[in-house]
């Protein structure tokens, strides 16, 4: 069973790896809601107890499945975002993502309100356990959207406040605000930025980092060799092009370092994370149930220092090729 930690400070405890629903909605390929839910359930009988969900991932499925896959367990600590507009009817400001397209990011108040009912009932719960902001809307300040996610804790429609997608100096003001008790960045031995502001603000306000993406999308696993055209991650110039191929090639050392150790690329990765801090939890997910198994067991590995200083120097920050999502 996987070890607790606690989501900032003086917050709920929840397992030191939770669960990424994003997956099961078939940006990475295609995916089976009856598996899904058997995968949900794996990931709590194995102790990954926070599930990551978002209003905009698979339009709304992807909590209605969450939904179903959570009733009646106790277990469970569900995280859900709204910001990221999904619904045609709605309007937003325009977000270039450096990818090729752009977000509409709605942070209103009055969205908040409405997104917030819309995402407890495809859940069918009546109070989230973590509630996020996806993106900072830019048009919106972040203390208005904020003070408005303050009002859903007073009415106990939320129990934690988190944004997702921040700036060091964002998060201070929206924590002005109100406690945030967590902030969701990517952060992994490919994107490591986190550690330059992000992390050090978070440790000074007593704020968890939910690292997203915490495999690199897969690519930190070692099992990605080429993808199909319809799959989302041919946005992204880390897989897209030469990028894949350049990519393997840097990352070939830390493959190595994980075979040398009888780890799975996917371990070392999770593992390298968990020893960041114990404010760090990551959030990975997969399709698979038996990688439930081979990911949750990153929990109980030991890297000594001079493993550590190895790992940080093969997997520099930098190291990868391709600009990151914003
Ligand atoms: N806040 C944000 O803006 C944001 C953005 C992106 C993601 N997220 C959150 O972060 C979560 C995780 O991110 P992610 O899904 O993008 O990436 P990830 O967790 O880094 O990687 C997921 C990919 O890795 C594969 N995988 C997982 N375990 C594996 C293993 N042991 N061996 C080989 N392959 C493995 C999965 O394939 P299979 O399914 O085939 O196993 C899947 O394609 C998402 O679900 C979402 O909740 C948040």
């Amino acid at each position: 069973m996987i070890k607790g930690r606690t989501l900032g400070k003086g917050g709920p405890r929840v397992g030191a790896l939770g669960y990424g629903a994003m997956v099961l909605e078939g940006y990475y390929g295609a995916s089976d809601d009856d598996q899904a839910i058997k995968t949900i359930h794996r990931a709590l009988e194995t102790g990954m107890t926070m599930i990551d969900s978002a209003d905009a991932y698979g339009n709304g499925h992807n909590e209605s499945l969450v939904g179903r896959a959570v009733r009646g367990r106790r277990d469970a600590f569900v995280a859900s975002k709204f910001g990221i507009v999904h619904e045609h009817d709605q309007t937003g400001t325009e977000l270039p993502t450096g990818w090729g397209f752009s977000l509409k990011i709605n942070g209103r108040p009055s969205y908040a309100k409405r997104a917030l009912d819309a995402s407890l009932s495809r859940l069918g719960v009546d109070a989230l356990d973590l509630w996020y902001l996806h993106y900072p809307d830019p048009a919106t300040p972040i203390e208005e959207t904020v003070a408005a996610m303050a009002t859903a804790v007073r009415a106990g429609k939320v129990r934690h406040l988190g944004l997702s997608n921040v700036t060091a100096e964002q998060v201070r003001r929206a924590h002005a605000v109100y406690p945030i008790a967590a902030v969701q960045y990517e952060y992994s031995l490919w994107r490591r930025e986190a550690e330059t502001s992000l992390l050090p603000t978070l440790r000074e306000l007593g704020i968890a980092l939910v690292a997203w993406s915490p495999l690199g999308a897969g690519f930190l696993t070692g099992t990605v060799t080429s993808l199909q055209p319809t799959d989302f991650r041919q946005n992204n110039p880390r897989f897209a092009g030469r990028g894949l191929a350049t990519n393997t090639a840097r990352y070939a050392p830390i493959m190595q370092m994980a075979r040398e150790l009888s780890l799975t690329p996917a371990q070392l990765a999770l593992a390298w994370l968990l020893h960041q801090g114990e404010d760090i939890i990551p959030i990975p997910g997969t399709r698979q149930l038996v990688r439930i198994d081979e990911n949750s067991q990153a929990d109980a590995i030991s890297l000594n220092a001079e493993q550590l200083r190895r790992i940080d120097t093969l997997a520099r920050p930098g190291l990868a090729e391709g600009r990151p999502l914003v």
